[in-house]
């Protein structure tokens, strides 16, 4: 039987690991997205404890398949793929981090902006080169990459197409860390057991109101906080922690995730 074209492993320690394994360049075809987004639901219906998404050692992900390119109605039925499953990957309430080994192209590098921080190999090259072939991103590439990075240097790396390497993407704040690119998936799998340790459910009210914070105005984002600081103090781990801190000191807590 053929293997899967994305990967989902939950591990022991609350972590599940998402990877992309669809041949050598990893293309977005239609399949992996829809499998990708089956994926992230199921993520969301029994939420680990935090998230890695990953892709393969040379290239994370080449971008759609060009192959499944035609018209606009092909262009339409794509583009609703993929924001359907990349919304779903940043609906996804616990922390979900990309660790980028190479290549993170078009609808990898959209992929990658959908996770909520990027770790990049020295060796990960990040771009939006859409536009060499005469379009533009199509999986929310205008906007989530306008938001990470601003948007005039947005708007000049989906003009030229041009790549990115791993030290740039660190400094225009695409990437938010770069490792050895040996080093990589220790140091994503190593941060993510680190937050799965933590209070998740605090995680995700913290992740939820910085997102939806940054979609609306300041005045409703800073209401959209006040409501998530109640909600965290409904969940146990804030009484564990509240207690531990006056007990222990800081940092001590040992948190159920409830
Ligand atoms: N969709 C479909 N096929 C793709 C692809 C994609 N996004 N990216 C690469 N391929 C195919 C190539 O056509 C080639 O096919 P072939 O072996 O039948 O000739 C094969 O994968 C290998 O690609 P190649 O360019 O020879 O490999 P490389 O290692 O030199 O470069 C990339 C790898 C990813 C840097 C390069 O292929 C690339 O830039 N791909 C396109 C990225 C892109 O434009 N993405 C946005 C899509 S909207």
């Amino acid at each position: 039987m053929d293997e899967p074209v994305v990967l989902l492993e939950r591990r022991d320690d609350g972590v599940a690991v998402v990877t992309l394994n669809n041949g050598k360049v990893n293309a977005l075809s239609g399949a992996v997205v829809a499998a990708l987004h089956q994926i992230a639901d199921s993520l969301t219906a029994e939420p680990p404890a935090a998230v890695v998404v990953t892709g393969g050692e040379r290239i994370f992900a080449a971008g759609a398949d060009i192959s499944e390119f035609g018209g606009p109605d092909e262009a339409r039925a794509i583009t609703d793929s993929f924001h359907g499953a990349l919304d779903a990957v940043a609906a996804v309430p616990r922390f979900v981090i990309a660790a980028v080994a190479g290549y993170a192209l078009g609808g990898g590098c959209e992929l990658a902006l959908a996770c909520d921080y990027r770790i990049a190999s020295e060796k990960a090259v990040f771009g939006q080169p859409e536009i060499l072939l005469g379009t533009i991103p199509g999986g929310g590439g205008t906007q989530r990459l306008a938001r990470q990075v601003g948007p005039s240097r947005a708007k000049e790396l989906c003009i030229t197409g041009r790549q990115v390497a791993a030290d740039e993407a660190l400094r225009i704040g695409l990437a938010d860390e770069v490792v050895a690119h040996d080093g990589l998936h220790d140091r994503a799998l190593s941060l993510a057991a680190e937050c799965a340790r933590g209070a998740v459910l605090a995680q995700s009210f913290a992740k939820s109101a910085i997102d939806r914070g940054l979609s609306t105005s300041l005045a409703d984002g800073l209401l959209i906080e006040r409501d998530a600081f109640v909600d965290s103090f409904r969940t146990e781990d804030s009484q564990i922690g509240v207690k531990s801190f006056l007990e222990h000191g800081p940092g001590k807590a040992e948190f159920t995730g409830t």
